[in-house]
């Protein structure tokens, strides 16, 4: 079966460029070739959402120039993929802390997700200064404000409320989230929206990671069996 929502953490782009003896922004620069090939490629697949970790909240803490090499590189993708977007029917949304980003990144992400909005084909999902926990404690903070008015009970506090407060509160949650470069750990990654999904980790490279990589991940998901606490037997369908 096709996954509704992929996620994917684009590791490894440093090490591409090290391991060429090269600058690390060099790397990112292929990382982005990377992403827009495979934002075509879900689409051509059929993907109901694709979320892309672009730029973690802890990632402010890396050198300026880096930094910088890296809100151009954003830049210059909505700028390039804006009118390639609309044409593919592709609706971008951004998450994360968008106070934190320079005004030229901020405003550029507001232009395009309001030029796609009536793109239905696919959800193009960038996370920018995101982090996980920072995106639960505004969720948080959003409902005690509304109990605040008077508008919400402690009583009235459940799941789907909390979910619905999250920044993809309107998502489905992730079924299969890929994280590249062979480390195996979520980093602050949607760790509520993914709490059920399927896990796959390849040792290759971001810039490295093709099309065939996205179609392998999707044939390793469709080889598992989600059992979402019960056994084998009751998940199997007979045929
Ligand atoms: C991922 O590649 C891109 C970002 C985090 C922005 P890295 O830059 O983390 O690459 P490595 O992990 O240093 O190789
Ligand atoms: C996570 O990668 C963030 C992105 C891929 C954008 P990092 O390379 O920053 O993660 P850690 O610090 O190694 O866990
Ligand atoms: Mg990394």
């Amino acid at each position: 079966m096709l996954p509704r929502h992929v996620a994917i953490i684009m590791d490894g782009n440093g090490r591409w460029a090290e391991g060429r003896g090269t600058d690390r922004t060099l790397g990112h620069t292929q990382g982005a070739e990377a992403v827009r090939q495979v934002v075509r490629h879900a689409r051509k697949r059929g993907l109901e959402v694709l979320t892309l970790f672009a730029f973690s909240s802890l990632n402010w803490g890396r050198p300026t120039d880096e930094v910088a090499a890296l809100m151009h590189l954003l830049e210059e993708f909505l700028v390039e993929e804006e009118q390639e977007l609309i044409d593919n029917d592709i609706r971008l949304v951004a998450i994360g802390e968008r106070a934190f980003l320079p005004r030229s990144v901020r405003d550029l992400l507001t232009r395009v997700e309001q030029r796609t909005a009536h793109c239905a084909g696919m959800r193009l999902v960038l996370a920018v200064s995101y982090d996980g926990r920072r995106d639960m404690v505004e969720a948080i903070r959003r409902l005690t404000d509304m109990a605040r008015r008077g508008e919400l009970l402690p009583a009235d506090v459940h799941e789907p409320l909390l979910l619905e407060h999250l920044s993809t509160g309107d998502l489905p949650d992730v079924d299969l989230l890929i994280r590249t470069s062979g480390e195996k750990r979520l980093s602050g990654f949607l760790p509520i929206e993914a709490c059920y999904a399927e896990l796959v980790f390849v040792d290759t490279l971001w810039p490295d990671f093709q099309t065939t990589d996205l179609d392998e991940a999707m044939l390793e998901y469709a080889r598992r069996e989600r059992r979402f606490g019960l056994t084998g037997a009751q998940v199997c369908v007979p045929a």
